[in-house]
């Protein structure tokens, strides 16, 4: 999604501004743009071509310049076309342009804003919400760029990131947050601004994380910090060591297949040698809250709600401790009954969803303090705004499409439930014993589903001229059903819904014909005799079944059932081993129909707008 680098320095900054560019590329975007200070002017390039187009345009148009400010844009508000492409200029009609602002989030009031800077003789030439900001900044401006920002931030109501600058001042830049991250980047002499500190890795890992309604003022080597009441305000500095080394393809067609065939060592990293389980593996204070706590609610989006959704079947199974799992942004909006001996658990892989973020604070202003969070960004929003943390370590996921962080969440997760289940004394040494073999096993046990890749290729040309599939599952494999169907619909664009099996004759079973596939996860569990009869239902009716089907299920293939034969059933954890083939099946498909894997169409990385 949309992402912001800018800096102020003593040397042509265009390469550090390109740079963060390319490290924020794989969020997804569909234009990008730069505005430097050049020659007294501000000038800028803008492009609906990849990074390394615009960086082409910058050369051939010899475009250099000490202090400047770039974009990637995810269209929200306007096409994804030039025009609307960032950074936008305000005071055209003033000759040069006296205003250049980037801008990520959404502005809501962008309407009213418009009708009354238009009133004003300002001449919009882009369909975007952010330009009314520019505009508002020039008009404000009296000779001073962060009185006018801090003026009109008054004015505007939404979500945003921004940066801006001045043609009269060229060796400063500001930028305000509120509701979207913005990072300070300290150099020796130079400073620099950007939407994460992922896009600054390389030039500077000093890094200020500001708050929302603070504004900063950039200069060359200081920065000055005004908070949401325009104080002073002082932020502690990090020092970020953000981990960038996922650049190389190797073997791999793309990032989604390196991703899914890196789960044994992510899943192996995320679980760092644990040798017992004990709840201060959340943080110092984890064991007065889970003791304190007498139910959970899960809050997250996507692929992190259907971890969600599988946990509650963990914690309720064995911590015995009432499950609420929530969309985010649903929850945000509703008029829930809060309680404050409620563990409020926030899953994501980015740390920066923006509704995720949102249900939090939601959740805190309803008096529920007890927050933790299971992300794999340890410098992220989400890990500073919560009180317990888990950190996955999936490293850094390129592919749009969740692989790895979605088998990681799920192991963070079982240590959860094992940690709530020993304070809540439901664990005894034994079973935690056994619980952390099967941990220790999963790395060796996910290769092996891995080898069934050829298999599931054989299928996968199948599917590829299917337009819907059906993926059914049962008890804690039903979430994963769901997160099956979410793969297959976002990379190969194939219409997917997964359901509960035992919900199929209640309506869905009027789509099975010839031409719908329904895959279908069988493990070796209590509910097998069920999922049976349900598969039967789809057979009587010339459905297709294909069945990913775990060892000893008795489970024939035969004309129109096709079987991929798991290994042995992994207990509560088999959830996990059988998302991967799933995402195995997904990946194939999209391959097969020629799609853009890694970066499927509309799709972000880290969804920061609501
Ligand atoms: C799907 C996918 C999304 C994310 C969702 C939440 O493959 O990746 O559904 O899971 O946008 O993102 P995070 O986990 O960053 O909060």
């Amino acid at each position: 999604m949309c992402g912001i680098v800018g800096a102020v320095a003593q040397r042509n900054i265009v390469p550090v501004l390109l740079e963060g560019l390319k490290r924020l590329e794989y969020r997804g975007y569909d234009s990008c743009g730069i505005a430097v200070h050049a020659e007294g002017q501000l000038q800028r390039a803008r492009s609906t071509q990849r990074v390394a187009e615009l960086e082409k345009q910058l050369q051939a148009a010899h475009l250099q310049g000490f202090t400047g400010i770039a974009h990637t844009r995810w269209a929200t508000h306007g096409a994804p076309a030039t025009h609307n492409a960032h950074p936008h200029f305000s005071g055209l009609g003033k000759g040069n342009a006296r205003i250049a602002l980037v801008h990520n989030g959404i502005i809501e009031n962008h309407d009213e804003l418009r009708t009354e800077l238009q009133a004003k003789g300002y001449v919009f030439e882009s369909q975007t919400d952010t330009e009314v900001i520019a505009h508002l900044i020039d008009y404000l401006y009296a000779g001073d760029l962060f009185v006018a920002v801090q003026q009109a931030i008054q004015r505007l109501r939404g979500a945003y990131a921004i940066a801006v600058l001045c043609q009269q001042e060229p060796h400063r830049l500001i930028g305000a947050r509120h509701g979207s991250p913005l990072v300070i980047g300290l150099g020796v002499n130079e400073t620099f601004l950007a939407s994460d500190a992922l896009a600054l890795a390389g030039t500077t890992d000093q890094i200020m994380y500001l708050e929302d309604g603070d504004v900063a003022d950039l200069q060359l080597g200081k920065v000055w910090l005004a908070d949401r009441y325009g104080q002073s305000v002082e932020r502690p500095v990090h020092t970020v060591h953000v981990h960038t080394g996922a650049a190389d393809l190797g073997p791999y067609r793309h990032y989604m297949q390196k991703e899914i065939f890196e789960q044994p060592r992510a899943v192996g990293d995320t679980l760092q040698d644990i040798n017992s389980i004990n709840a201060e593996l959340f943080g110092d204070q984890a064991y007065q809250v889970f003791k304190t706590i007498d139910r959970v609610l899960i809050l997250a989006c996507g692929t992190s709600y259907y971890a969600g959704l599988t946990a509650k079947y963990w914690i309720e199974s064995l911590a015995r401790i009432p499950v609420n799992v929530e969309i985010a942004s649903e929850y945000r909006y509703r008029d829930s009954v809060p309680d404050p001996r409620t563990l409020v658990v926030t899953i994501s892989q980015s740390g920066e969803t923006a509704d995720t973020l949102a249900a939090l604070k939601h959740a805190r202003s309803l008096g529920m303090e007890h927050t933790l969070t299971i992300c794999n960004v340890a410098t992220s929003a989400m890990v500073r705004e919560c009180k317990l943390a888990y950190i996955t370590r999936a490293g850094v996921e390129i592919g749009v499409a969740s692989t790895k962080a979605f088998t990681t969440q799920l192991t963070a997760l079982f240590l959860l439930t094992l940690a709530l289940a020993q304070v809540k004394e439901q664990l005894s040494a034994e079973q935690e014993a056994d619980y952390l073999k099967s941990l220790r096993h999963l790395p060796t046990a996910i290769a092996a589903v891995l080898a069934l890749e050829p298999q599931v290729i054989d299928w996968a040309d199948r599917f590829a001229s299917k337009e819907n599939a059906l993926f059914l599952g049962r008890g804690m494999h039903f979430p994963i059903a769901m997160e099956g169907a979410l793969k297959l619909k976002e990379i190969s664009y194939i219409h997917a819904e997964g359901y509960p099996a035992g919900e199929l004759k209640h309506g869905p079973l009027a789509l099975v014909t010839e031409a719908m596939p329904v895959v279908t996860i069988a493990p070796r569990d209590e509910l097998l005799e069920k999922l049976k009869s349900n598969m039967e239902e789809v057979h009587a009716r010339g459905g297709e079944l294909y069945v990913f089907a775990d060892a000893d299920t008795r489970i024939s293939s035969s004309e129109k059932i096709h079987v991929i034969r798991m290994p042995e059933h992994y207990g509560k954890l088999s959830p996990i081993l059988h998302t991967v083939t799933l995402q195995l099946l997904a990946y194939h498909v999209a391959c097969a129909r020629g799609t853009d894997v890694d970066k499927p169409r509309n799709l972000a990385k880290s969804v920061t707008v609501e």
